[in-house]
């Protein structure tokens, strides 16, 4: 295929020399002059590990070169890949210029173009950009989205320092876009990269980016804070993590990354305030672990607010221990929930199978006796009943059980705080955070 590349930094440049090795004849374009001779003369514009080589090699052939002339570099092409910069503003937001000047180049080429032309985004750019490059290119060419051009989200997840290996090995190559045309034309630019590939939606394409790098730097935050503490204690931090990442049932894998309610039972709470705590005694700042527990009750409030937003004082619960499959009601956040509710005059039921009250004792008696005493009159093992005494109805246990009560009780309001498997949404259906 014949590309153009906007923009020959670290994305564009590695982009550039690993698409010319699979046999693709590409075109860089650039505002820095001396990139564009760099790539002229066959070499690369930045540091990497076997960019050299490659670039070489395949400048040699003829499938390299670059030009200031974006005209030319989009009318003698089927397809622009953008890769140029997204800084931050002073005040932390996108500065997307050098995004919007390029749309603006692509769209005034297309003006002259006949054939159909597509626009990857491979920059990272905020959910939105996608529609508006597509509004500009639109706006410049005089063409129509999906009859003249199509625009698609295609996120870069290279690593400066290995960013070739990288390009040949990402972990999945998002795809998103609403043109099929131009996303099977994609599937076949990336022949050769050693990745599934997913289609996706453009909104999602856009922000997977945003999602994976906040989530790097929270590990890296993470692992620095118990790396702070185990030093304090004369304990090697590196042997404790690496026994860590040993863990690929709970710690490194996709558990507990399922957005949803809070945590609560008789040990995460407990153990992260001990932990804290004891770095705290350290007189070390933790920020991370410190911020854990704020961003729970941040979410239990999320739950307290869309039901207070419903107006209904009848409210029913299904599921009241901290997770489905046990009565342990300790620290459980429906139990918050129901006592918060309670506080407010709300009229409450609550069906959970597995709570039996005669059966409670011990610390999940005590506990239960603290927070809702008279929960006898407020339990039933009837779930058909519990939904018809409420209007509005709060589910926390992902069980088979209740993946149909929205549609068996289409009168009744539905608040999800776990996404039941196979529940399927409806107008009296909405998710706590999707
Ligand atoms: N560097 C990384 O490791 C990495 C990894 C994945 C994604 N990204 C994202 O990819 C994008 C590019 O990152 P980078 O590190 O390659 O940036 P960079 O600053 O190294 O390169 C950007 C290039 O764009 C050029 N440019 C600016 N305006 C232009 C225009 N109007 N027309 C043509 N060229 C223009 C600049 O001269 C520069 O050469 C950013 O959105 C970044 O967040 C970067």
């Amino acid at each position: 295929m014949k590309i153009s590349i906007f923009g020959l930094g670290y994305v564009g440049c590695v982009s550039l020399a690993c698409l010319a090795e699979n046999g693709h004849n590409v075109t860089g374009v650039d505002v820095v002059p001396h990139k564009i001779d760099l790539i002229n003369k066959g070499k690369a514009t930045i540091i990497e590990k076997d960019i050299d080589e490659i670039l070489l090699a395949n400048w040699e052939k003829g499938n390299i070169s670059a030009t200031s002339n974006y005209k030319e570099a989009v009318l003698n092409t089927e397809i622009s890949i953008i890769c140029v910069g997204t800084p931050s503003d002073v005040n932390g937001h996108l500065n997307l210029n050098a995004i919007y000047q390029t749309a603006e180049q692509i769209g005034a080429a297309l003006k002259e173009k006949d054939g159909f032309h597509i626009a990857i985004i491979r920059s990272t750019v905020l959910p939105g950009t996608n529609e508006k490059i597509g509004n500009i290119i639109a706006e410049h060419s005089g063409k129509k989205r999906n009859e003249g051009f199509a625009v698609v989200s295609n996120p870069e997840f290279l690593r400066e320092g290995s960013a070739v290996k990288d390009y040949y090995n990402p972990p999945v190559t998002v795809i998103g876009t609403d043109s099929d045309f131009a996303s099977q034309k994609i599937s076949e630019m990336y022949e050769g990269i050693n990745a599934p590939i997913k289609k996706t939606n453009i909104e999602i394409a856009e922000l997977i980016k945003y999602v994976n790098n906040s989530f790097h730097a929270l590990k890296v935050s993470f692992a620095n804070e118990v790396g702070n503490i185990c030093k304090k204690m004369n304990i090697d931090s590196h042997e404790l993590m690496d026994l860590f990442c040993m863990d690929t049932q709970l710690n490194l894998s996709p558990y507990y990354l399922k957005p949803g309610f809070a945590f609560g039972g008789s040990c995460l709470p407990k153990d992260l305030k001990a932990f804290k705590t004891m770095a705290h005694d350290f007189y070390l700042e933790s920020p991370v672990l410190n911020s854990i527990l704020d961003s729970n009750e941040s979410q239990k409030n999320q739950a307290l607010n869309l039901i207070l937003n419903k107006k209904s004082k009848k409210v029913g619960i299904l599921g009241l221990s901290f997770k489905k499959g046990t009565d342990d009601l300790r620290y459980s956040p429906v139990v918050e929930l129901a006592e918060s509710l309670l506080g407010k005059g709300f009229s409450v039921s609550i069906y959970d199978r597995n709570v039996n009250i005669s059966k409670i004792s011990g610390t999940n008696k005590a506990y239960i006796d603290k927070h809702i005493p008279h929960l006898s009159e407020l339990i039933s093992d009837d779930l058909k009943k519990v939904i018809e005494d409420s209007e509005t109805i709060i589910i926390s246990h992902n069980v088979p059980e209740f993946k149909d009560v929205n549609l068996r009780f289409s009168n009744k309001h539905f608040i999800d705080l776990v996404k039941v498997k196979d529940i399927v949404p409806s107008a009296n259906y909405e998710g706590i955070c999707w």
